[in-house]
């Protein structure tokens, strides 16, 4: 197969979402609109993939950071869409092969059509190729023109008669070109129309006088190439890829029951036979084993949670490890760098950061874990609070193997509690705890006999 390149425009200001941010960095699904269509193309393998940028240039480029190898052309102004395929020139001077262009703003599309469009477009020894639709309201669209069956034109909305305003297949866009003899061929473009730009799909007109092959691919799901100009239509397309990506889960085997609710980003993975109940949100690199339980209002972020785990309704975990069979929440919070040993279990409005809760250990209620490295078996009482802020600097508590934390103690940070000590309930603990020794530090209690009825004389 010969090279493949790729350049997306991504110039384009998005007016109509009346931001601060240029378009193509708005989100669908966690993911940035002009990531998924990189994403799209990641399988034609190409050997060049250029960026036309210009409004908020530097912000796109920040965006698309993580990315490696892309390469990217300023376009400024913005004269239309061939002038702005015309600015990747510089970066595709002695490359041979095809160039597949895409829009920055299409988030739906899918690999599958562009390696089709690839594929038809060398089959046919095409020059170009224009990948079209049939659609039920084409207004705002470029028409595709065609005698005797064979594409002859696209015109433009603004451009076109009424009777070429009737045609229902239109310009997604979308095209495949040999580099030869592309650039030569769009610098015959003039802006001759009604919105004085330079368009793209005029070279279809000038292939067509010199007989030069243009073909089109046929889209089955106009869907997929909707592209975003409004945080409306921004909603509308996160709801089908969220539901898109809630039938693949489903089809390998993960229970969700309630889809139009389930929130799960492209990057999550979910084991088999795991339930997911309503109004979970997992996002990011979240990777879930298998039989899990996710109950309603959850939110996972950048977490892994092995197999067999109970996450009750209303937790919060980020950037966490949680290991095979523990129990989390209701009310949950675990915060980054926290990991949950197997058969652990976090109980309600229970807090952790930056702490490792060993296997079998329980915090049931109401406590507070910060800093902590807490040992296997280990009982923290309701109410526990390590003191691990001195007001400069975060310190580290340390509970060995097999300890009890007696109710509503504080355990005062730098401190040690060895394998098995009990620290007694309502103790502010300073000192390191011997292996094996009970801590009491609180108030001894006194009782006053008959105090009441002497008070009431
Ligand atoms: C374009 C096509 C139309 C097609 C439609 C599909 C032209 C002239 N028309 O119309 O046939 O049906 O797409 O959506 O090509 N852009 C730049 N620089 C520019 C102009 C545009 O980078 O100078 C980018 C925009 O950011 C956008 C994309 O190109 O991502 C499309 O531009 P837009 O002006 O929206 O074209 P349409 O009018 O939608
Ligand atoms: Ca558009």
């Amino acid at each position: 197969m010969s090279d493949t390149h790729v350049v997306v425009l991504a110039a384009g200001k998005g007016t109509r979402m009346k931001s601060l941010e240029p378009k193509v960095v708005h989100r669908a699904l966690g993911v940035p609109l002009i990531e998924h269509v990189l994403r799209a193309a990641d399988p034609l393998r190409p050997q060049t993939t250029v960026v036309i940028l210009g409004h908020r240039a530097e912000r796109v480029q920040e965006i698309l950071g993580k990315r490696l190898g892309l390469l990217f052309a300023l376009q400024e102004p913005q004269l239309g869409t061939a002038h702005a395929l015309l600015q990747a020139e510089p970066h595709l001077r002695g490359c041979r092969g095809t160039v597949v262009l895409l829009y920055g703003d299409v988030p739906l599309l899918r690999p599958a059509t562009l390696r089709t469009l690839v594929e038809t477009h060398h089959a046919r020894g095409a020059l170009a190729t224009v990948l079209t639709a049939h659609v039920d309201r084409p207004f705002g669209y470029g028409r595709i023109v065609r005698e005797d069956g064979r594409i002859v034109a696209i015109v433009e909305e603004k451009d076109a008669t009424p009777e070429q305003r009737a045609i229902t297949e239109i310009n997604s866009g979308i095209y495949a070109f040999e580099l030869e003899p592309l650039f030569g061929a769009l610098r015959e473009i003039a802006p001759a129309n009604a919105q004085g730009e330079y368009y793209l799909p005029d070279l279809v007109r000038i292939y067509r006088s010199r007989g030069l092959t243009v073909e089109t691919v046929v889209l089955d799901d106009a869907r997929e190439i909707l592209g975003v100009n409004s945080r409306k239509e921004l909603a509308e397309l996160t709801a089908i890829l969220k539901s898109n990506r809630a039938d693949e889960l489903m089809a390998a085997g993960v229970t969700i029951e309630d889809p139009a609710s389930a929130w799960i980003g492209p990057d999550v993975t979910i084991g088999t036979d795991t339930i997911l109940h309503p109004n979970v949100y997992l996002e990011g690199r979240t990777r879930i084993g298998r039989g899990c339980e996710v109950h309603s209002g959850v939110r996972i972020v950048d977490s892994a949670i092995d197999d067999g785990v109970v996450i009750n309704n209303f937790c919060v975990i980020v950037e966490s490890h949680v290991s095979s069979g523990a129990r989390v929440g209701p009310f949950a919070h675990i915060r980054p760098q926290s990991d949950v040993g197997e058969q652990a279990h976090v109980g309600n409005f229970v807090e952790l950061k930056k702490t490792a809760l060993g296997p079998g250990s329980k915090a049931n209620h109401l406590s507070y874990l910060g800093d902590a490295t807490i040992g296997a078996n280990v009982n923290v009482g309701a109410g526990t609070i390590t003191c691990n802020y001195d007001g400069e600097k975060k310190n580290p508590t340390v509970i060995e193997d097999g300890a009890f934390i007696g109710s509503d103690s504080q355990l005062i940070a730098p401190v040690r509690v060895g394998r098995g000590a009990y620290v007694a309930a309502g103790s502010s603990i300073t000192e390191d705890v011997p292996p094996g020794a009970l801590a009491v530090a609180r108030g001894k209690q006194v009782n006053k006999d008959g105090w009441v009825a002497k008070k009431k004389k």
